[in-house]
């Protein structure tokens, strides 16, 4: 059985993981508009597993006998500056969700709940791959520089790490 202090912090992920899968919806619909396929391709596979990471929370709490909530979302940005000033939005978001994933690890110990502290370690990983991945981008961005975003946009899902190279999850 959960605790509730740990059932409400995993509820606060649902809606993290759940704005993620929005946020990158809208970006994803936004790079398609705006000419970029494939930048929109990999938001597209991005949000994709954003909800996988939602559901992921939504049936652990669940199983573990607590009650997962589903909130209503924030409503996510329209309109985006450029695809760098984009990806600079996605680092950030993903640094915000890891120091999520972080407080909630932390609560853990100090409640002495293993079972979720062992539930938390494939998204301890799946974090630290998410930031090296929107950093790979950004790297590339810099390197091609703005006159060559035909070329980004054509290979960025080559940048793309496999999904689920974190262990199963339960
Ligand atoms: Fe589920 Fe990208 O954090």
């Amino acid at each position: 059985m959960l605790k509730k202090k740990v059932e409400d912090i995993c509820n606060r992920q649902v809606e993290r993981e759940g704005y993620s899968f929005i946020l990158y919806l809208a970006m994803a619909s936004w790079a398609e508009v705006n000419g970029f396929a494939g930048v929109a391709g990999w938001l597209y596979a991005q949000a994709e597993e954003e909800k996988l990471h939602m559901l992921k929370f939504i049936k652990y709490i669940n199983e573990r006998g607590g009650k997962a909530v589903l909130p209503a979302f924030k409503k996510p940005p329209v309109d985006f500056k450029n695809v760098q000033e984009m990806f600079k939005e996605v680092l950030k978001h993903e640094e915000f969700v890891t120091a999520s994933i972080n407080e909630i690890v932390a609560l853990t110990l100090q409640e002495k709940d293993f079972n979720t502290h062992n539930f938390l370690q494939w998204f301890v990983l799946e974090q630290v791959e998410e930031e090296a991945s929107a950093r790979a981008i950004l790297d590339k961005l810099n390197l091609v520089g703005k006159n060559n975003m035909y070329q980004f946009d054509r290979d960025i899902m080559s940048l793309r790490t496999p999904a689920g190279n974190a262990p199963a999850a339960q």
